[in-house]
């Protein structure tokens, strides 16, 4: 993403502390909220931090918020037996410690998260992880989302230099990079058009699976298209099908 697509700003008075620190935090401009040169808008207001695209048109502002309706369905019919669950070994008496490589937006994770693994979640574009950042500060002070959101752990992060760095093997990678068949098909939910508008394509996600198979001591799971061949052309070891989308599964002796 380039650095000068967004800017923060501050819904009011008592919301510009808050904005100035994130500023001086992440390097980004600060603005006011009518600002209109940056694409994006990174806004801090009471109930926490929304983005915001600025063209004339665009959908509504992304809030991330795991208490919200669409979560606790998911929540609700997500159990040990769902295909996301299946490929990265959940068992009835087994939670793996996942690593995230791609955070995103949380969903996936926040599902793992409720059926008990323990996460690390890492995400690169500074607006997507303060997004995720705020909203799981939120889960953790509200009763419902408290004990999941305890077992995530975010960072800013570059994943790839990430698992490069880490010295200690990993029990489980998850990877849902983007990709361009997304902008035709998938992009329906307004959060992924942002996402993408933000991240763009993930073109080095081949590197980013290669990376983690060679630090991971268990699976490493890529979510992929229906129909898209397997990231990078390299074979899984098996792949788990489901509605919509596919898990491809690469046990590699990792
Ligand atoms: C499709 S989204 C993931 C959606 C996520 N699974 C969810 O449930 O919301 C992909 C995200 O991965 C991030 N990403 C891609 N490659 C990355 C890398 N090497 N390191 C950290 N984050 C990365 C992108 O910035 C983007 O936010």
């Amino acid at each position: 993403m380039k650095e000068s697509a967004w800017a923060l700003a501050a819904a009011g008075g008592e919301d510009e502390e808050r904005a100035r620190r994130l500023a001086a935090r992440t390097g980004a401009p600060l603005v006011a909220a009518d600002e209109r040169r940056f694409p994006f808008l990174l806004l801090v207001d009471g109930r926490g931090l929304e983005l915001r695209q600025t063209a004339p048109g665009s959908p509504g502002p992304l809030y991330i918020d795991f208490t919200d309706g669409a979560m606790s369905r998911r929540l609700r019919t997500s159990g040990v037996r769902s295909p996301l669950a299946r490929a990265l070994g959940v068992k009835p008496n087994h939670r793996p410690a996942v690593v995230d490589a791609t955070a995103g937006l949380g969903r996936d994770a926040f599902v793992l998260a409720h059926l008990g693994c323990s996460l690390v979640l890492l995400e690169r574009v500074w607006p997507v992880y303060l997004l995720l950042e705020d909203a799981l500060r939120r889960a953790r002070d509200d009763a419902r989302t408290r004990e999941a959101a305890l077992r995530i752990r975010l960072f800013h992060y570059d994943a790839a230099r990430w698992l490069g760095r880490r010295e200690e093997p990993v029990e489980a990678v998850y990877l849902d990079p983007m990709y361009p068949a997304r902008a035709k098909n998938a992009l329906s939910a307004k959060g992924m058009q942002a996402l993408q508008r933000l991240a763009g394509d993930d073109a080095d996600a081949p590197e980013l699976l290669e990376a983690a198979l060679r630090r991971c001591k268990g699976r490493v799971v890529v979510k992929r298209p229906k129909r898209a061949g397997p990231l990078g052309r390299r074979r899984p070891d098996f792949s788990i099908a489901a509605p919509k989308t596919r898990y491809d599964v690469y046990l590699a002796g990792c």
